[in-house]
């Protein structure tokens, strides 16, 4: 086959190429994500709202490897409070390639809220970014999602459940909300698009100059509990979003990924 007809090839099978949506996936998790699909032939857009630079050269990067393979979309999430601004978003993920087979719920806010400091904004943003967004934005794509016998994958954590962070009150709350979206969606889902879920223990601490940083004595009591002895990596929460698109026969499901932490947490002796 000569050079034009490769080209020709390449391009038909890329057109064809399933799509994901990841929120957030400019940096850090939700980058490991989408790239991750991308090695597997995915489509991906990546949306993020303040690291739109971060979010171009990660286009430029993938679209370098596979012509007009990645699109990235810039928009705050409060938009989901918006009719409007939701059809227009929405209408703006499915312009990008026309159609949507998997989207990935990892767009998060996350810092502590100690009792007596709570106040309405917190609230706000920690229950809109953590749960609030991920249910509209199932919901006005659902039909995207049934006309491809699509998936939707929500990034949680072992804190939201059982085992709360301690003075994130606000934050395990929200993220005990996404996690029971994931199981009521799985229902009513069904049988056209499967709900399943990540939760990870410790992947990526935040960065230490950002308002959701950990304490240095925290962030050592926490790899001390982690019997894998030692804080995740962003690819391998990517890995179990991955086996979660194919397992064809799941919904409803969360998997831990960890590095046993939640054992400990739950009062197993390491
Ligand atoms: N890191 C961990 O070890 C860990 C542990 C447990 C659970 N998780 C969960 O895994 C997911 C990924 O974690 P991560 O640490 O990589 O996340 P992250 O860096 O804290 O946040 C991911 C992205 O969320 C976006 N975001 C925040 N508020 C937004 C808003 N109002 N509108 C639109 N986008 C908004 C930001 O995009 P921009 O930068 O573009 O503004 C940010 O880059 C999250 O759901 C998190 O809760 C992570």
């Amino acid at each position: 086959m000569n050079q034009e007809a490769n080209a020709y090839q390449a391009e038909n099978m890329n057109n064809q190429a399933p799509v994901m949506l990841v929120t957030g996936s400019a940096r850090r998790i939700g980058a490991a994500i989408v790239k991750a699909a991308h090695r597997q032939g995915y489509r991906v857009i990546i949306h993020c709202h303040r690291s739109e630079q971060d979010a171009n050269d990660l286009a430029d990067h993938l679209n370098d490897i596979r012509a007009n393979s990645a699109k990235v979309i810039v928009a705050d999430l409060t938009i989901v409070n918006d009719g409007m601004a939701l059809d227009s978003f929405v209408g703006s993920i499915i312009e990008a390639f026309g159609q949507l087979d998997v989207l990935v719920h990892n767009a998060s806010r996350f810092y502590p809220s100690p009792l007596g400091s709570i106040n309405h904004a917190q609230w706000d943003e920690l229950l809109l970014t953590n749960a609030k967004a991920p249910l509209l934005l199932s919901q006005a794509l659902l039909p995207y999602l049934k006309q491809q016998q699509g998936c939707i994958i929500s990034l949680l954590d072992i804190h939201a459940h059982d085992r709360p962070f301690n003075n994130y009150t606000v934050y395990n709350m929200a993220k005990a909300a996404h996690r029971m979206m994931v199981q009521s969606l799985a229902l009513e889902m069904a049988p056209e698009v499967r709900v399943n879920g990540v939760a990870p223990g410790v992947n990526i601490l935040p960065e230490t100059d950002s308002d959701q940083a950990l304490e240095p004595t925290l962030q050592h009591s926490i790899v001390d509990s982690i019997p894998l002895q030692r804080i995740g990596k962003p690819e391998d929460i990517a890995h179990s979003v991955l086996y979660l698109i194919q397992a064809s026969y799941v919904t409803g499901q969360i998997i831990d990924v960890d590095g046993g932490r939640g054992l400990t947490l739950a009062g197993g002796k390491y």
